[in-house]
């Protein structure tokens, strides 16, 4: 049993649908680390607060995120607040969350003690918190394509959607990290099915 794929790469890049997809061929569940991003996020919008000051109150919420085989459910003090991370609002803060290293550890910590096997996909599994990934794979696209895939997700347009991918890959840069020993797959002229093939293919059996 494989434990622990990493799948990394810039927004709209594909990796939830991928790592998703790649779970399910094995049986084993997915985690998306950027859900515990835009969960913290989600704090500061319900609090009214700074990424800055949010870093206070983060032991007084219990954050926890349950993988069932379809989706990633997260749940804030034991509420379920999924539906309410992938807004415009979040994806405008959350670079700014992300940035903070004691946000970072808070992640990381929640994202630890998920027990293996898994696949988890981020911006810097395979470089950081999953050092030890047997497998580890880093996506990328161009940013137009990325916002061709993500329109259909966002009630907004395609230049708006692009704009707003072109400010996040320069906001996410510091933490976005390819690990020097992953496979890195471009997928501009892969559909998602082409993509979990080319993961696959570099499994062994
Ligand atoms: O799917 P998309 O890349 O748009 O978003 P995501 O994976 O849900 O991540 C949301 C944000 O969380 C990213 O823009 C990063 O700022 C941050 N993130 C991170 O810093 N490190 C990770 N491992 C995952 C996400």
């Amino acid at each position: 049993m494989h434990d622990i794929i990493t799948i990394d790469g810039p927004s709209a890049s594909g990796k939830t649908s991928v790592a998703k997809l790649v779970a399910q061929r094995l049986g084993i569940p997915y985690i998306s680390s950027g859900l515990l991003y835009r969960a913290v996020a989600l704090m500061c919008l319900l609090e009214n607060v700074s990424a800055e000051e949010i870093e206070g109150r983060l032991e007084k919420y219990r954050l926890e995120l349950r993988p069932t085989p379809t989706q990633n459910l997260v749940f804030l003090d034991g509420h379920e607040v999924s539906k309410a991370l992938h807004s415009l609002e979040v994806d405008q803060i959350v670079s700014a969350v992300a940035v903070r290293p004691a946000i970072r550890e808070y992640v990381n910590n929640v994202l630890r003690k998920i027990p293996p096997p898994f696949v988890v996909d981020g911006r810097d599994m395979g470089s950081t918190v999953f050092p030890q990934a047997r497998y580890k794979f880093y996506l990328t696209a161009s940013p137009e394509v990325r916002a061709k895939r993500r329109v259909p997700e966002r009630d907004a347009a395609y230049e708006t959607v692009l704009a707003e991918i072109i400010r996040r890959d320069q906001a996410d840069q510091k933490q976005s990290a390819p690990a020097r020993d992953a496979i890195i797959l471009d997928t501009s002229h892969l559909d998602l099915d082409g993509v979990v093939r080319a993961v696959l293919k570099h499994l062994a059996p």
